[in-house]
């Protein structure tokens, strides 16, 4: 058929149903629909790129994607296709770009199109975007067949990915022992480190490989250090996995006091671990060690100093067997020398350390404990915050329990939301940072930015909510200036003062919104005094005035809607400036109610109405009249 005889209609037709063809295995019909055609509509049919369920692909890439042997080979065979196209496909929940016919193939298991492919020509080393190769994929899958394959028509076992993670590194990350032995007689080298330091002996040890740790070790894989300081067997200790602690401790090179630190951690891992939570396992490793520290009479291993740490109750570590035995039975007292134990070990700035402690933290809240919850959980954000690291969740967390306890009527000191909303405009300040910074993944670090700012109102809110004397007044006023200060937005261009009056602003349904309701009119009360702009407009152009007046309750929470148009009202909101669709406040009002308060209080001044008239009438006015005048004018 001659190309002219095609229309754009037909042509979208066909590259659906090949596609689909592909997809499902019909190699026939796709030869069917194709074999006769001009020779550029075959190239464009086959060069579309479909998108479906998440992917984008070429009849080629979702055939080998799905394992359509006979598909590819028609496609190889007959119509020239290129078989280096790369589309989008999902993988285990991951979203892979780049990824070639044979990356596909080699990553879902699918020997025979791996074979096809490479017979065809396919290039075995070709990456994704971030630099994974089909080689890899297979690793990941564990399909030692595959791995095999490609390794002898000539893929390259030392292409690390994006994070110079190896092919190896992955296979010991899944646990695929097998591959691991053959990568390693093919000489990979076991001591490559990953961007994060980490080699593949941390990656099996993370995650309890035994038997790979082993096979690392018989081919001569070394206990080198992450960036965190940590070695395959701390981290082994860190993760509660026991059998490659035991199995380590065996080894020649390990020195008395790296068995002693790792038996210790283990234990101290076991008594405020979430998912491996075990007190009589946490005992049995603390007593281990401190035998090991006592074995030698004439040559105690005494423990390194580290001062206390408030939030574990001051708790000074045990230094012999009969002061570890006396707290046996004590079940708080293990768990805050267990903490105590990680904190020392690890180093404060290692970021395992407040997992645990926000967990224990948490069974305290369970319990009613708030005090030391608080207590905890403070701790650990200082940790993370000292080490430039997001506190975001930990924010969050506090704005949780805080609602919690007022909806409780439990005492909550305002000192705690005040340090908390310090840590929070720290926070806000370095997320402004990373924004700037981190081009890669700057909308997540928008999005955590804007999380951060609801958080803040959540804890004013709060922080309104209590009890507190005068000079609590001044301060919680204070925290606001600088907030304020920081000119906090959203990517819509709401301030606090526009968030405050939404009903629409969202509120976490996490116990925060037993307590939090928008719109707030304390809270906008409080902004306006701290000086919130009440005429900044977002990026629609509406001022907060704009927003409340569309308040759709206005009869059963007529206070709100009332207090909070007064407050902007009385704080100089000009009844007459216009948003982008040239409206007044008054135009925006969807209930009556609005509109009478509106009309009330409606001092519109003899400037507001000369600016007004201006702009209607489209009069010359810049450079005309002084520039303060200038910007008054084009408000309106
Ligand atoms: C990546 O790994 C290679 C091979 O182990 C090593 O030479 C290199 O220093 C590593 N690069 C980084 C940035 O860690
Ligand atoms: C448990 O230990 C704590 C110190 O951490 C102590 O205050 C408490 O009295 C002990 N409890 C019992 C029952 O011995
Ligand atoms: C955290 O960041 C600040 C500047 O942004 C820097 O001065 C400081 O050294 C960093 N601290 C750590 C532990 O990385």
């Amino acid at each position: 058929m001659a190309s002219s005889e095609f229309t754009p209609e037909m042509i979208a037709s066909l590259k659906n149903k090949v596609h689909q063809s592909a997809r499902d295995g019909m190699a026939i019909s796709i030869f069917a629909m194709l074999w006769n055609l001009d020779r550029h509509i075959v190239n464009e049919v086959l060069e579309h790129h479909t998108e479906e369920d998440g992917q984008k692909t070429t009849p080629l890439i979702i055939a080998a994607r799905n394992g359509e042997e006979k598909v590819v080979h028609v496609l190889l065979s007959n119509f020239n296709v290129n078989i280096e196209q790369t589309g989008v496909v999902k993988f285990d929940g991951y979203v892979i770009e780049g990824a070639t016919a044979l990356w596909c193939a080699a990553g879902a298991g699918h020997f025979g199109v791996v074979r096809c492919l490479i017979e065809h020509g396919a290039d075995v080393n070709h990456p994704t975007i971030t630099n994974s190769t089909p080689l890899r994929a297979a690793c990941f899958d564990g399909r030692l067949d595959i791995v095999r394959f490609l390794v002898e028509h000539n893929a390259d076992l030392t292409i690390a990915n994006k994070y110079n993670n190896t092919c190896l590194m992955i296979s010991c990350y899944k646990g695929h022992r097998e591959v691991v032995t053959y990568l390693l007689q093919k000489a990979a080298n076991p001591d490559c480190k990953a961007h994060c330091g980490a080699t593949a002996l941390h990656f099996s040890s993370e995650c309890g490989h035994l038997e790979i740790v082993k096979e690392l070790n018989r081919f001569g894989g070394s206990m080198l250090k992450n960036d965190h300081n940590m070695t395959p067997l701390t981290i082994a200790a860190e993760c509660g996995k026991e059998d490659v602690v035991e199995y380590f401790i065996t080894l020649p090179d390990v020195t008395q006091e790296e068995k002693i630190d790792a038996l210790e951690l283990l234990g101290a891992s076991y008594a405020n671990d979430k998912e491996n939570y075990d007190l009589q396992r946490a005992f049995y490793y603390l007593h281990y060690a401190m035998s090991e520290r006592h074995k030698n009479p004439h040559k105690i291993v005494g423990k390194p100093e580290y001062p206390p740490v408030q939030a574990y109750e001051n708790r000074r570590e045990c230094q012999t067997l009969a002061e570890l035995e006396a707290i046996q039975h004590n079940n708080s007292a293990l768990h805050m020398e267990s903490l105590a134990i990680r904190e020392r070990i690890l180093g404060p700035d290692n970021p395992e350390v407040p997992h645990p402690v926000i967990f224990r933290g948490a069974v305290f809240a369970d319990s009613g404990r708030f005090d030391r919850c608080i207590a905890l959980w403070m701790h650990a954000m200082q940790l993370r915050q000292r080490n430039n690291r997001t506190i975001s969740k930990d924010l969050l967390r506090f704005s949780q329990v805080f609602a919690q306890m007022v909806h409780l009527g439990v005492q909550l000191e305002f000192s705690h939301i005040e340090s908390v909303f310090q840590h929070a405009v720290i926070e806000l300040e370095r997320d402004i940072q990373r924004a700037h910074k981190d081009d890669d993944d700057k909308d997540t670090v928008t999005e955590i930015y804007q999380a951060n700012i609801h958080t803040c109102l959540y804890l004013l809110v709060i922080a309104i909510k209590i009890e507190k004397k005068d000079d609590e007044v001044q301060r919680l006023h204070r925290l606001v200036y600088f907030f304020l200060k920081q000119r906090p937005c959203l990517r819509n261009g709401y301030t606090p003062l526009h968030m405050a009056v939404d009903s629409a602003t969202l509120v976490d349904d996490f116990h925060v919104n037993d307590v939090v309701k928008f719109p707030n009119s304390d809270l906008a009360v409080m902004l306006v005094r701290c000086g919130a702009d009440v005429n900044s407009m977002d990026q629609l152009g509406n001022t907060p005035l704009h927003i409340i007046v569309r308040y759709s309750e206005p009869i059963n929470d007529f206070d709100t809607l009332l207090q909070v148009m007064l407050v902007l009202i009385k704080g100089g909101a000009h009844m007459d400036i216009c948003n982008h669709e040239r409206k007044t406040p008054v135009q925006c009002t969807t209930t009556g109610v609005a509109e009478v308060i509106l009309r009330q209080h409606n001092q519109l001044s003899l400037k507001c109405l000369a600016a007004k008239t201006i702009k209607d009438h489209s009069i010359m006015y810049k450079a005309l009249v002084p520039s303060f005048l200038e910007e008054f004018i084009s408000l309106h």
